[in-house]
């Protein structure tokens, strides 16, 4: 089974354990931190991450693990479709699958022993949903979130993972990994997605009251309240998003960040850097399809705010957990959008599922 993993400072113990476990038994686990008990780390970020990871399908279900369960089951039940259950015990193990069909299992790492803890996973995993009149249930709680949430509240807060699953994004995101997709359309859909993104990542801009002639009248309406926008796409493969985006917003000023690994420490390294002279005024976009090892896209933000860059979110299509987690450990005040959070990273440090080289598939260098 695909789990997604993820704990904070106080379940980091057993969280390691667990995934030991898991791995042992033959499941394919996608660790969304953190990364150590001393650091202190709040659980909030990682549930929405774990949430949705599973709400969205690529995890089939999901662990948390904080001090008692409770702060990981409360932040992760925000997420549309998830069924978090705290459950320090076997019976409220058992119970939340077969009556609650609970996706997300949350547990205290100041409670349980290591031993009671993989005692609880494993009846969690095994038991199934009895269905029947607990279906009916569900049902009813699966038509409240349809009518009353959205996967949108709140985007002013900083240092949020913002997961835009709207349907027009998610369809043309599936084209956009299509291996049979040509360059032509792939460039065209990664612009569209860019547009459709920053749609939504610019939700919580300030607007002002302000009044227009029309033919045949005065209008009430709204205008930006002064905010400056910056788009910097990381070189290559971030222009073609910052194409899209300029689109929308075609004053926005335009910096460049270009970044290549060092072969030797295979740590990124600046060769071109260019931003707008009042950065520290802006409000900054750091675009870049993929979100792999995270290690580009912490250094594009760390020359971002070397350079006076203060308001910064990062706009990514495609995300891996390891990166999340990088880029949320390193820089925890930068909102993070993403249309999709995938499995894992593989040896060469791609994106899976992803959608292969998004700077090949768009240049068509390959
Ligand atoms: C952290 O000290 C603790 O508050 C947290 O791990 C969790 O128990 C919250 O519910």
């Amino acid at each position: 089974m695909k789990i997604a993993l993820g704990s904070d400072h106080a379940g980091y113990t057993i969280k390691e354990a667990t995934k030991d476990y898991l791995k042992k038994e033959g499941h394919e686990v996608s660790d969304f931190g953190t990364n150590s008990s001393d650091r202190p780390t709040d659980y909030p970020e990682v549930a929405f991450a774990v949430a949705h990871s599973v709400v969205s399908g690529r995890s089939e279900r999901g662990i948390l693990v904080c001090g008692t369960g409770i702060g990981m089951s409360i932040a992760a039940n925000k997420v549309h479709g998830a069924r978090a259950a705290v459950c320090n015990d076997l019976y409220v193990a058992r119970m939340s699958r077969a009556h609650n069909d609970a996706n997300i299992l949350t547990m205290g790492g100041r409670i349980l022993t290591e031993d009671q803890a993989r005692e609880i996973v494993s009846v969690w995993l095994e038991t199934a949903f009895e269905g029947g009149r607990h279906e009916r249930r569900i049902e009813a709680i699966e038509r409240y979130e349809r009518l009353h949430m959205s996967s949108q509240d709140s985007l002013t807060e900083e240092g949020r993972v913002i997961v835009i699953d709207h349907p027009l994004v998610q369809h043309k995101l599936t084209t956009l990994r299509d291996k049979t997709t040509s360059v032509k359309e792939f460039r065209e859909l990664v612009q569209e997605i860019a547009g459709l993104m920053v749609y939504e990542a610019t939700r919580s801009l300030q607007v002002e009251d302000t009044e227009v002639e029309t033919p045949l009248g005065t209008a009430r309406g709204k205008t930006i309240a002064g905010k400056k926008l910056a788009v910097v796409p990381v070189l290559r493969a971030g222009l073609v998003m910052s194409d899209g985006i300029l689109r929308l917003i075609p004053n926005a000023k335009v910096g460049h960040i270009g970044l290549y690994r060092d072969p030797e420490t295979l740590e990124p390294v600046e060769y071109y850097c260019k931003l707008p002279k009042d950065i520290e005024e802006r409000d900054v976009m750091i675009v870049d399809p993929m979100l792999a090892t995270g290690g580009s896209a912490a250094a594009a933000i760390s020359a971002v705010k070397d350079r006076g860059g203060k308001r910064i979110s990062l706009i990514c299509l495609i995300s891996a957990p390891e990166g999340l987690n990088v880029v949320r450990n390193s820089h925890p005040d930068v909102n993070i959008f993403t249309a999709a959070i995938d499995d894992h990273l593989d040896g060469h440090g791609y994106i899976i599922p992803g959608l292969g080289d998004a700077g090949d598939r768009l240049f068509g260098t390959r």
